[in-house]
């Protein structure tokens, strides 16, 4: 049986004399329970990162702002803890190998120390390639001493990107055998999973290689927190819904300490209409998606905002159960997921993936599909109204909207 600190210290009679003065014992047992690594990612990792929106553009003054305006905009409160530096930070190495941002980054400990003074956690980009997908430089053969470099600045977070790791090794060392070359890479995570381990901090470690040779079968037990699914997201409709397609069947895999990434969110970003914002955001929660805003925080508009930071939206996403959406039937370009949540409660998605909104007229629910009976109380999410949802009910959305609703109390 686990018993926890306290409660262990009271079964040994030792809680009076841990309260008044530590003996051996109890600052050895004290000293383990600080040892002990706290878990990362028991829900799906929220924050910021640069590169959809900067890209290679990002600056020092440019996390400093965003962390500021996560604060001032209430994203903070509202979950978004993570400010994840992408690529370009990048300089060059020197005589011992160590590792050293470039000039758009002239402090990365006074950054980190930045942003933990707002109450945000910092992290950044490498590669176990030689260079990044930018091209600048990665972490081949120098694993270990940037694990701990990361760990010295103070890093809570490390997304670790394929690149040219494929070119430079994979296809060099194993040309045309492609089952050493997924040896290589899983080998290649491992190698990082275990250099952040041994530097004692605990750093949320973020795979994204596609999602290649199925990384949802391995990638937890290496230790990761969370992997990419697919290629790269962009501020389109077509994308989102490319990437969101893709999903199913990928359920069972995520849970807490380990998830799905479909990649960063767009919210804001591109010419996305709102309702395309509203269903890409509802979807990502359904998907227990790690939510990393990549957006231009202090150019926000209010109706974004009120988008990233609606709490009920949230709540389905950080669920502590984990349990990922799944899609339960389409009837022509309208798509109906469900969720499971804590203490017998769903969340059910209606989504009209169509380029009109008569793609969904007459769409009527079928309330028996999802194993409910008969008229059901639920909230609609993005009202927040409470509706009655009976078996039949037809519902018209328009292009690329959705019904997002949580039910309390099925029947
Ligand atoms: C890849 C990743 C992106 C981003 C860029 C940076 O394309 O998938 O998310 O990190 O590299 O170069």
């Amino acid at each position: 049986m686990r018993i926890s600190a306290p409660l262990s210290l009271a079964v040994l009679g030792l809680l009076p004399l841990f309260a008044i003065a530590q003996t051996p014992v109890a600052q050895q047992m004290a000293s383990q329970v600080q040892l002990a690594p706290p878990q990362v990612a028991q829900t799906p990792p929220m924050g910021w990162n640069s590169w959809n929106y900067f890209a290679g553009k990002v600056t020092d003054k440019d996390i400093r702002d965003s962390a500021d305006q996560i604060v001032s905009t209430g994203m903070r409160d509202a979950g978004y803890i993570y400010v994840n530096i992408d690529d370009t930070w990048e300089g060059e190495r020197d005589s011992t190998g160590v590792l050293h941002s470039n000039s758009k980054f002239p402090d990365m400990k006074a950054l980190a120390d930045y942003v933990h003074s707002k109450g945000l956690k910092i992290g950044i980009y490498s590669s176990p390639g030689p260079k990044t997908c930018a091209g600048f430089e990665g972490s081949l053969g120098h694993e270990e001493q940037d694990a701990q470099l990361y760990a010295s600045w103070g890093i809570d977070y490390l997304k670790y990107d394929l690149c040219s790791f494929i070119p430079a090794v994979m296809e060099k060392q194993a040309p045309n055998d492609k089952p050493a070359q997924m040896r290589l890479m899983v080998a290649a995570y491992d190698k990082m999973s275990k250099a952040l381990k041994a530097t004692g901090r605990p750093i949320v470690l973020s795979l994204c290689q596609y999602g290649w040779d199925s990384v949802w079968e391995w990638a937890p037990a290496l230790g990761g927190n969370l992997w990419r699914t697919t290629g790269d997201i962009e501020p389109k409709w077509d994308r989102i819904y490319d990437l969101l397609e893709q999903q199913s069947g990928l359920a069972s895999y995520a849970g807490p300490g380990h998830w799905n990434d479909p990649d960063m969110l767009e919210v804001g970003n591109g010419k996305l209409s709102l309702a395309e914002n509203r269903s890409h955001f509802s979807m990502w929660t359904m998907l227990a998606a790690p939510l990393l805003a990549g957006n231009d925080l202090p150019h926000m508009k209010p109706e974004i905002k009120a988008i990233l930071t609606n709490r009920d939206v949230i709540a389905i996403d950080q669920d502590p159960l984990g349990h990922q959406a799944r899609h339960v039937y389409s009837i022509g370009e309208v798509e109906v997921w469900t969720r499971e949540l804590k203490d017998g409660a769903i969340a059910i998605a209606i989504l009209n993936a169509g380029s009109d909104v008569y793609s969904t007229h007459p769409f009527r629910l079928n309330l028996a599909k999802l194993r409910l009976h008969g008229t059901q109380t639920a909230k609609d999410l993005w009202s927040g109204k409470v509706i009655q949802l009976t078996e039949n009910q037809p519902l018209e959305l328009g292009s690329h909207d959705i019904l997002l609703v949580r039910i309390d109390a099925p029947k």
